[in-house]
């Protein structure tokens, strides 16, 4: 359920969201149930938020951005207008979102914010930066620190700068490196299985639109630990 706010400028702690005392939410954002917003961040007027998603301290987001569910904003991250950003997404800390590509403190560019999507699953890694107008496929990870300046095929990883795909990573934020005998990728984690045809990665065993079973949702060893 989405709950339209009244001007917060005190502590609140709602039933279905809540909001560090710190926090400003404008009039007229929505923010869907079991939403945390922590320190020092700014909802703006027409932001549109999902339900069970997490805002760190200093984050910001703009008139007119759209949110889905379950998105985990790190600290230190601005969503600028004409981000549309989907379900299950990650903002790593100090990732740089923009929406001019030429901007000049001279030239008013308020109309033409250009479109940038952030699409289901996907990991924006601390520190990155995403040039505007892009798209940035269903679980495609941007390694900390790349400049992303093209669109990101689902499950890409893309690392440096300017970025570059390096290999495919799985739903579960592993490398996918060797095929099996049928031409398959494994994920170490999870088990499921993904097949590369014509430079497109799709996962075998779960929809890219479905949730995580909760069998495979919690994680129970580090990432250096599968490759130690
Ligand atoms: C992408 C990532 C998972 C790769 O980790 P990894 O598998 O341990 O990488 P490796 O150490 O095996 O490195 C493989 C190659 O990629 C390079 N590389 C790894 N991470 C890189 C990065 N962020 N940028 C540029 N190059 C990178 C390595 O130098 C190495 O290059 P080489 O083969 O030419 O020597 C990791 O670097 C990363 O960016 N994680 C995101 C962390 C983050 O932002 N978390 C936010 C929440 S706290």
């Amino acid at each position: 359920m989405l709950t339209e706010c009244a001007v917060p400028l005190h502590p609140i702690f709602m039933p279905d969201f809540s909001i560090h005392a710190s926090s400003i939410v404008d009039d007229g954002a929505i923010i869907g149930a079991d939403t945390k917003i922590w320190h020092f961040a700014h909802i703006c007027r027409g932001a549109k938020i999902g339900e069970n998603c997490s805002f760190g301290q200093n984050t910001m987001v703009a008139p007119k951005v759209s949110i889905g569910n379950n998105v985990k904003v790190q600290n230190n991250v601005s969503i600028y207008s004409g981000t549309t950003i989907e379900d299950d997404v990650f903002l790593g800390p100090s990732c740089v979102l923009t929406n001019v590509s030429n901007p000049r403190s001279q030239v008013s560019r308020r109309s033409l914010y250009e479109e940038t999507l952030i699409r289901r699953g996907a990991t924006i890694g601390a520190n990155a930066t995403i040039v505007c107008g892009i798209t940035i496929g269903r679980y495609a990870f941007i390694s900390a620190g790349a400049v992303v300046t093209k669109d990101v095929p689902d499950y890409a990883m893309i690392l440096g700068v300017p970025g570059r795909q390096r290999g495919w990573m799985s739903r579960h934020g592993h490398p996918l490196k060797e095929k099996d005998a049928d031409g398959r990728f494994l994920c170490p984690e999870s088990g499921y299985c993904y097949q590369e045809t014509d430079g497109i990665l799709v996962c075998i065993d779960i929809d890219e639109e479905d949730s995580l079973p909760e069998n495979v949702a919690t994680g129970a060893k580090s990432y250096r630990e599968f490759y130690e």
